[in-house]
């Protein structure tokens, strides 16, 4: 198990955060039960009330810069399959969103750490638990006790993903990269358009260097990383 210590904590302002300022091992897992200062991708913050959710990062080590992406697919594909474990079907809306009736559940924040030439992955997963208000965001977010209308036990989900999270790395150790195909065809995005800076393509698929590939109207094709383009409208 890459798991070497999980550290509680009832409140931080950040699991990501935490992990980065501290020298901890590699499979060191934080999880806390409040975040004062939780971030998304993008700038973005990641909110969640005092129910039960789970905040969880987790310091890898990282296999080269290139493959930093490869890891966020690798926990979504992880997440996927807990989510399933759960009883919970979800898409996954690339780069590494969860969803669930169109609702967001998951998201993933995958962040680097250089430390004296040591370099590491941070990843870190919100996974909507025993939230039932959203407030502004009702209509974009949900949590497994709404899809469901029971409670969950956190504790039982985190050992779940952590499972999960060392089968993929363990096939990916060894050269597979399944997960990449739960990605693929479990994609939020098949069969819909999506607006990149303000042109409309058609989503086709996700390459194996986890770019997606689009095309659009003039049937020509392009493929973008996660770090270059954020999908805007999808129909
Ligand atoms: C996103 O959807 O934009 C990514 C959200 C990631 C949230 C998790 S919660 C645990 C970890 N700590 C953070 O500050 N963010 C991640």
């Amino acid at each position: 198990m890459f798991v070497r210590r999980i550290i509680r904590l009832s409140k931080v302002d950040s699991t990501n955060e935490y992990l980065k300022r501290g020298n901890f091992e590699f499979g060191t897992v934080v999880t806390a039960k409040e975040q004062t200062a939780g971030k998304g991708r993008l700038g973005r913050t990641w909110l969640s009330d005092d129910s039960d959710n789970l905040m969880m990062s987790v310091l890898l080590k990282s296999t080269g810069i290139q493959n930093v992406w490869k890891i966020g697919f690798l926990a979504a594909a992880s997440v996927y399959k807990t989510l399933r474990e759960f009883g919970i079907e979800s898409k996954i809306k690339w780069p590494n969103d969860l969803m669930v009736s169109n609702k967001k559940i998951t998201g993933i924040l995958v962040e680097t750490k250089i430390n004296e030439s040591l370099e590491s992955v941070i990843v870190g997963i919100g996974i909507n638990v025993n939230m039932m208000n959203f407030g502004d965001l009702e209509l974009k977010a949900t949590s497994m006790k709404k899809e469901k209308s029971k409670d969950f036990d956190c504790d039982n989900i985190l050992f779940a993903l952590l499972k999960n999270i060392n089968y993929y790395i363990n096939e990916y150790l060894m050269g597979y990269k399944s997960f990449l195909d739960i990605c693929k065809s479990n994609s939020y995005l098949i069969g819909k358009k999506i607006s990149i800076g303000g042109r409309i393509y058609s989503y086709m698929d996700i390459n194996d260097l986890g770019e997606i590939i689009v095309i659009d109207e003039d049937g020509k094709t392009s493929c973008y990383s996660p770090s270059e383009i954020s999908l805007e409208d999808i129909y």
